[in-house]
């Protein structure tokens, strides 16, 4: 069994945040694989490769100029930190993800995250592709309503109106692509602990995540 606790979730589900606290409660690194699925968008994007180039997206991901720094992303030197979390790009990301060879390419990469020290990663397969011997698999969720409103209090926008709505679509239409894609999909399989956060702070999903580890 690996030293790797994987939080696989939807969208805006807060699997990163969660993610992040644990590991840095157990002192053990941290993997946000979501963000190279995003940097692999963003890179394709500035060169002008399509995002349904299978063939030219393998290769860029497999030689992603890619620093991560603390919090902050640098892609080719320059920080990417906030450019990479648009909706735009997440949606990018989501289009970039459906091919296998793109997922191929990152394979090892995310994999080399795992160091003796043990690994927190988050994303979609985490437990199913990437780290299927992990020792404690989560599937982190929440309705769509109550991920949306967490997302626009994150950016101050009020929970009635158009923006809300379009937040809601937005996380819906994500949920619609990576449910129903043929490779790697968002799921939750049977060696996986549900965690539904509609009624848990951030600070009571971080111990429910250590309660389990510690049993
Ligand atoms: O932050 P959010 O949950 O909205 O998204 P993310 O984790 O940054 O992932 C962005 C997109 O990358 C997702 O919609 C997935 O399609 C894709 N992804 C994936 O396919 N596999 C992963 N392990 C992580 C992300």
């Amino acid at each position: 069994m690996q030293k790797v606790i994987t939080i696989d979730g939807p969208s805006a589900s807060g699997k990163g945040t969660v993610a992040a606290r644990v590991a840095a409660h157990l002192g053990w690194a941290y993997l946000d694989s979501g963000a190279l699925y995003r940097l692999t968008a963003l890179f394709a994007k500035n060169q002008q490769i399509a995002w349904n180039n299978e063939a030219e997206l393998a290769k860029l991901a497999a030689r992603l100029p890619v620093q991560f720094d603390g919090q902050k992303i640098f892609l080719n030197q320059k920080d990417v930190t906030n450019e990479i979390r648009i909706e735009a790009i997440g949606m990018g990301a989501s289009e970039v993800a459906k091919l296998p060879g793109v997922r191929l390419a990152l394979l090892q990469r995310q994999r080399d995250f795992l160091t003796e020290r043990g690994l927190v990663a988050d994303g979609r397969d985490m437990g199913s592709v990437v780290f299927p011997d992990a020792c404690l698999k989560i599937f982190l969720t929440a309705p769509p309503e109550i991920r949306a409103q967490r997302r626009a209090k994150q950016i101050n926008i009020s929970l009635q109106g158009v923006e809300f709505e379009k937040i809601l679509a937005d996380i819906q239409a994500r949920d619609e692509a990576d449910r129903n894609r043929a490779v790697a999909p968002l799921q939750r399989l049977p060696d996986t602990l549900l965690l539904d956060t509609s009624d848990l702070t951030i600070e009571e999903s971080v111990k429910k995540v250590l309660d389990w580890y510690s049993k």
